[in-house]
């Protein structure tokens, strides 16, 4: 399946929020979407208007960009899988790695949080990436396979078929750098074969986040394991986001 994710992160207003969806779902007619899978992920503030906004527009998921793993209780400032789908969220942004950078997040936190998503029937989009000393070490497959191997821990094939994988090179996230179609490629398809062999997995959406951007974009998708994207700073561009799609429709 193709998928191209939007994840906003921490910002704008709730107006600025609503005027780039407006402008997001104008420019996204059934023929620009296609077979693509459009998801975009908010500030958890903007998710009901977003979600209520687009009762009329079958065409576009909406993602928190994080859940707790607990069904509920003492967790002061945490948002539950329950309180998501009960918000008629469709998917949630897993182990992104300003998760795991600035709030601790390990591989096992992850996969509580995989597991709790799957049983609320949220889709996981669940991030992995290797920082550069890791990459210019070339011990970047192996890195990357292990925190995917624990994040999805015990699942089953069938269950990891309603999971979507994110490979964000963190050396490329907000920098500027993008991965080259072949870098992006080898790792997209040796994470691929692992989840074959591990997990008997062979359907599942395996997109590339970092730097992409319109310009860089058409060659990446272009490369047979690369399924979609999982968009920072160009999400927020509706013009951007837009352009993404129609590139993701046609590779
Ligand atoms: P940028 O596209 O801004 O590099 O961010 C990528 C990302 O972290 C998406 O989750």
């Amino acid at each position: 399946m193709k998928l191209l994710a939007g994840n906003w992160k921490m910002n704008n207003s709730l107006e600025e929020g609503a005027d780039l969806m407006e402008a997001i779902v104008e420019g996204l007619s059934a023929q620009v979407v296609g077979d693509v899978r459009v998801v975009v992920a908010p500030p958890f503030l903007q998710l009901p208007q977003i979600v209520h906004g687009l009762w009329e527009n079958a065409h576009i998921a909406v993602a928190a960009q994080n859940g707790h793993a607990a069904e509920g209780g003492a967790y002061t400032g945490e948002v539950s899988m329950a309180m998501l789908r009960d918000a008629e969220v469709d998917a949630v942004i897993l182990g992104h790695s300003e998760r795991r950078q600035f709030f601790g997040e390990t591989d096992q936190d992850v996969a509580d949080k995989v597991k709790a998503a799957l049983k609320h029937q949220l889709i996981p989009i669940v991030c992995v990436g290797e920082v550069l000393a890791q990459r210019q070490a070339g011990t970047y497959l192996e890195d990357v396979w292990a925190q995917l191997h624990t994040a999805l821990n015990g699942l089953s094939g069938d269950s990891l078929s309603d999971c979507v994988i994110a490979y964000e090179p963190i050396w490329a996230i907000g920098t500027g750098e993008v991965a080259t179609p072949a870098q992006a490629q080898e790792m997209h398809a040796y994470l691929r074969a692992q989840l074959k062999a591990t997990f008997g997995a062979d359907d599942m959406s395996i997109v590339y986040g970092g730097s992409c951007k319109p310009s860089n974009a058409e060659e990446i998708f272009a490369q047979p394991d690369v399924d979609g994207g999982l968009i920072g700073g160009a999400s927020l561009v509706a013009d951007d986001f837009i352009a993404l799609v129609k590139l993701l429709n046609q590779a």
